[in-house]
C-alpha cells in the first residue's frame, strides 16, 4: 500500500501472544520501558501494539470508541503520548464486525466494530496518536470480495485523516483462510497469511488453528512475489522467547521471519526476557537483512521436502541465503552463488548468527541441525536480476 509507511517490514511488540486479554496501561508502559532499556527500540522495534480487549465495548454518547476506563484509566491519548515520549509508536487493535476475536461486543449493533463508522473511528485513532492499526476480520461470514471492500473502506478512512498509520489486516480469523489467496498489497501494508500462530514448531495444520512455525513457513514461502516496500506478507507475531521450542527452533523462527521480510513483531514478555531471547531478537545481521530497502521476500531456490533454500536480494547487491532444515536430523544443505543470483568467481559469506566470514568460489553449504537455519550474507561478484518468486496456489492479482 502506497501510504508512505512500512517501506520496510514494521518492527515492534504486541500484547496478545503473552497476555491475551490481561492488559492494562501499567503493563503496556512497563513493556515500553523494557523495549527501551533492553536496546530493542534502538535495534528497530518501534511499534507497541495494544491488541484485543483495550476498549469499553460501547461507544460514548457521541458515537466515539472509548478505552476501557478500568484498564486504561489515563485514557488512550495519554498512552499514545507516553509511547511517543519514549521514542516509540502506538498501535491498536480493532475489528470491522460486531465482536472482536476475544468475543468483546457491546449492547447494540455497531457498538464495537468500525463497519459504518470508519471515518469517525479513523479520526478517533488519529486523535489518540495511533500509528498502527491492526484490523481483524473475526467473522465466519464474508466473501473475499466483501473483505476487500470492507478493509478498503478503513484504508481510505485512515488515509483521509492525514496521519501516517501502518495498516495491518487479518482476513483469516474465524474465517475461511483468504489471507494466502490474494495479493493484499493494494489494501494494506501487511496482511496475515494464516490462522493464529502458537508457541510450537509444528501443529500438523496446513492453515487451521493453531499454526506452528513450520506450518506458517510452508504457507508463506510461496507468497514471496507479493512483498515489496509498503506491502508485506505477515506470518504473525513472533513466539521467540515464549518457551515451547528449542533454542535452535527459536533461532530458526527468527531467521526465517527475517529472510521472509516479515514484520518483526515480538510477542514475548519483554519485561522478563532472558539474555538468550534478547540476543535472538536483536541480531543485527538478521535485522539488516529483514529491513533491507529493496523490501523483497526471500524466494525459494530449492526444496526437496526437507532442505529448503531461500534467497533474498539486498539493496547493495549482496544476497541473503537461508539454508533451512525442515527434517528431524542434521543434514548438509548446499546451493551455489549462481543459483542465488550472483555472478563471479569469488564471494564472501557472512554467517548471520556467528558473525564469522569465509570465502568461496561458488559453493554455499552448511551442516544444519534439525529444524535449524543457517543464514549467509553473500557478497562479492556481481548480481543478476533477483530470482523469480516461486508461486503456490495464488488466486488473484491486485485489484480495486
Ligand atoms: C485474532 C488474531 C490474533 C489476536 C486475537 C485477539 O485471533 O488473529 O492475532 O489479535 O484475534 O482476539
Amino acid at each position: 500500500l502506497e501510504n508512505g509507511v512500512a517501506r520496510t517490514p514494521p518492527m515492534g511488540w504486541n500484547s496478545w501472544n503473552s497476555f491475551g486479554c490481561n492488559i492494562n496501561e501499567t503493563l503496556i508502559r512497563q513493556s515500553a520501558d523494557a523495549i527501551v532499556a533492553s536496546g530493542m527500540r534502538d535495534a528497530g522495534y518501534q511499534y507497541v501494539v495494544v491488541d484485543d480487549c483495550w476498549f469499553n465495548p460501547n461507544r460514548d454518547a457521541a458515537g466515539n470508541l472509548q478505552g476501557d476506563p478500568g484498564r486504561f484509566p489515563s485514557g488512550m491519548k495519554a498512552l499514545g503520548d507516553y509511547l511517543h515520549g519514549k521514542g516509540l509508536k502506538f498501535g491498536l487493535y480493532q475489528v470491522p464486525v460486531d465482536r472482536t476475536c476475544a468475543q468483546y461486543f457491546g449492547s447494540y449493533p455497531g457498538a464495537t466494530g468500525s463497519q459504518g463508522h470508519e471515518a469517525q473511528d479513523a479520526r478517533q485513532f488519529a486523535a489518540w496518536g495511533v500509528d498502527f492499526l491492526k484490523y481483524d476480520w473475526c467473522s465466519p461470514n464474508g466473501t473475499i470480495d466483501q473483505q476487500v471492500a470492507t478493509f478498503a473502506r478503513m484504508r481510505d478512512a485512515l488515509a483521509a485523516t492525514g496521519r501516517p498509520i501502518v495498516y495491518s489486516i487479518n482476513p483469516n480469523s474465524i474465517h475461511a483462510k483468504t489471507g494466502p489467496q490474494r495479493n493484499w498489497g493494494d489494501v494494506a501494508n501487511m496482511w496475515r497469511t494464516t490462522e493464529d500462530i502458537t508457541n510450537a514448531w509444528d501443529t500438523g495444520q496446513t492453515n487451521g488453528y493453531p499454526m506452528g512455525i513450520q506450518n506458517i513457513i510452508n504457507v508463506t514461502v510461496p507468497l514471496a512475489g507479493y512483498a515489496r516496500p509498503g506491502a508485506f506478507n505477515d506470518p504473525d507475531m513472533m513466539e521467540v522467547g515464549r518457551g515451547g521450542m528449542t533454542d535452535t527452533e527459536m533461532r530458526s523462527h527468527f531467521a526465517m521471519w527475517a529472510v521472509l521480510a516479515a514484520p518483526l513483531i515480538a510477542g514475548n514478555d519483554v519485561r522478563s526476557q532472558s539474555a538468550a531471547t534478547l540476543s535472538i531478537l536483536t541480531n543485527r545481521n538478521l535485522i539488516a537483512i529483514n529491513q533491507d530497502g529493496l523490501g523483497l521476500q526471500g524466494a525459494q531456490v530449492s526444496f526437496d521436502g526437507t532442505r529448503r533454500v531461500l534467497a533474498k536480494p539486498l539493496a547493495n547487491g549482496d544476497v541473503a541465503v537461508a539454508l533451512f532444515n525442515q527434517g528431524s536430523a542434521t543434514t548438509t544443505i548446499s546451493t551455489t552463488a549462481a543459483a542465488v543470483g550472483k555472478t563471479g568467481t569469488s564471494f564472501t559469506l557472512l554467517d548471520a548468527w556467528t558473525g564469522a566470514t569465509s570465502t568461496t568460489g561458488g559453493t554455499i553449504s552448511a551442516s544444519v541441525p534439525a529444524h535449524g537455519t543457517v543464514v549467509y550474507r553473500v557478497s562479492g561478484g556481481g548480481t543478476t536480476t533477483p530470482p523469480p518468486a516461486t508461486s503456490g496456489a495464488l488466486v488473484s492479482a491486485a485489484s480495486g
